[in-house]
């Protein structure tokens, strides 16, 4: 489909841009009132991301709102345990929770791969419904976790400090890891080729956990499963947000990805040089700046492009926006980026 605003496209694959683009990972969420306010009506989160019709309706409200350059669909990573039959519940102020997690091979075996056409038809029908009703204002970002940042929960059956349980796995029962690193690929393949059927232009894969794990774990658990995800998805650009995985750069560099992520620990000069030109650059500000005066905010964005450059580049922050952040001050990153000359 064309595209009014075609931005982030042109900058995934290296096309010249006219301005940057910019959007925020987790844009779609409790920075928005008007979020806040459908999300109340409703029993809880995985109501929310069950209902085609209100799921398609947050991920437009930031187009809307705050004017980005790219909706992101409005899931959870959390979608793909539950469809490979092993639920989650999200606990009110405190996060995703699993009431079975993953011991032994037999659990592993039960699990199945998941069909994304009847176990995840709600988040399809979203993208469908959210690209009809964007009618090609903006692209339409699709998204899954890595395998790894997916194992980490079905292990450790919650947000954790250390995943020492998830990370112990790795050294206790490697077979049983890869084996179930295995299903979650192959469940997460069919579903974002479900997920660019159903009209998602672009694809972000997000590796939250990655930095937990030292470099040859994450050169064996994580980015192999990553780099057969980029190959399998043919037909749209793909980022690949790695957090904490400095220490991987070159190795993510080689996968098949046209766009990686950068959290705002990471040097951006130095990334770039390990790079080299070919991938574009996604990233990387301090969620932390949007809790400073709008004109630190423009100085610290301002100098955060200086590094990046204008090209190859789709400006973002480093993690996602926190909840408690002003939505002004997401305004004002945001039109800082857009009024950067060029
Ligand atoms: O980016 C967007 O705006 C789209 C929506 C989106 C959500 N989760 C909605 C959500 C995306 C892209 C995610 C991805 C996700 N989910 C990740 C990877 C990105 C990251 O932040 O590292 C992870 C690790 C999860 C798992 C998860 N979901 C956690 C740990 C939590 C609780 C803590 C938190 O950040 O809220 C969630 C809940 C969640 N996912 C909420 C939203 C809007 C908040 C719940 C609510 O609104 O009731």
């Amino acid at each position: 489909m064309l595209h009014k605003n075609d931005l982030i496209l042109r900058a995934a694959t290296g096309q010249p841009v006219s301005r940057i683009p910019v959007w925020l990972m987790r844009q779609a969420g409790r920075i928005l009132p008007e979020y806040r306010a459908i999300r109340n009506r409703l029993s809880g989160f995985v109501e929310l991301v069950r209902t085609p019709e209100l799921a398609a309706e947050v991920t437009i409200q930031p187009v809307d709102i705050l004017d980005v350059d790219a909706a992101i669909i409005f899931s959870d990573i959390l979608v793909i345990p539950e469809a490979m039959g092993l639920p989650y519940q999200m606990v009110e102020k405190k996060g995703p929770y699993f009431p079975t997690t993953i011991k032994t091979m037999d659990q592993v075996k039960q699990l199945k791969v998941a069909d994304p056409e009847t176990d995840l038809h709600y988040v399809l029908d979203a993208i469908r419904l959210a690209k009809k009703e964007l009618a090609g204002r903006v692209p339409l970002i699709g998204f899954a976790g890595a395998p790894w940042t997916v194992f980490a929960y079905m292990i450790e059956g919650s947000g954790s400090k250390t995943f020492s349980k998830a990370r112990g796995m790795l050294y206790k029962e490697p077979e049983l890891s890869h084996n179930l690193l295995e299903k979650i690929t192959l469940s997460t393949i069919a579903y974002l080729k479900s997920q660019t059927q159903a009209g998602a232009d672009l694809i972000q894969i997000f590796d939250s956990w990655a930095g937990i794990l030292p470099k040859s774990h994450y050169l064996t658990f994580s980015l192999p499963y990553i780099q057969r995800i980029c190959q399998a998805i043919e037909n749209v650009p793909v980022t690949v947000f790695a957090k904490g995985a400095q220490f991987a750069m070159p190795e993510i560099g080689k996968t098949s990805c046209a766009t990686i992520g950068l959290d705002w620990q990471m040097d951006i000069q130095y990334t770039r040089q390990l790079l080299g030109p070919e991938k574009t650059l996604q990233g990387n500000l301090d969620p932390c700046v949007l809790y400073a005066s709008n004109q630190d905010i423009a100085r610290c964005t301002r100098k955060m492009i200086d590094a990046f450059g204008t090209q190859r580049y789709i400006a973002n922050l480093g993690h996602g926006v926190y909840p408690d952040t002003k939505v002004d001050a997401v305004k004002c990153f945001i039109e800082t980026v857009k009024n950067y000359e060029l």
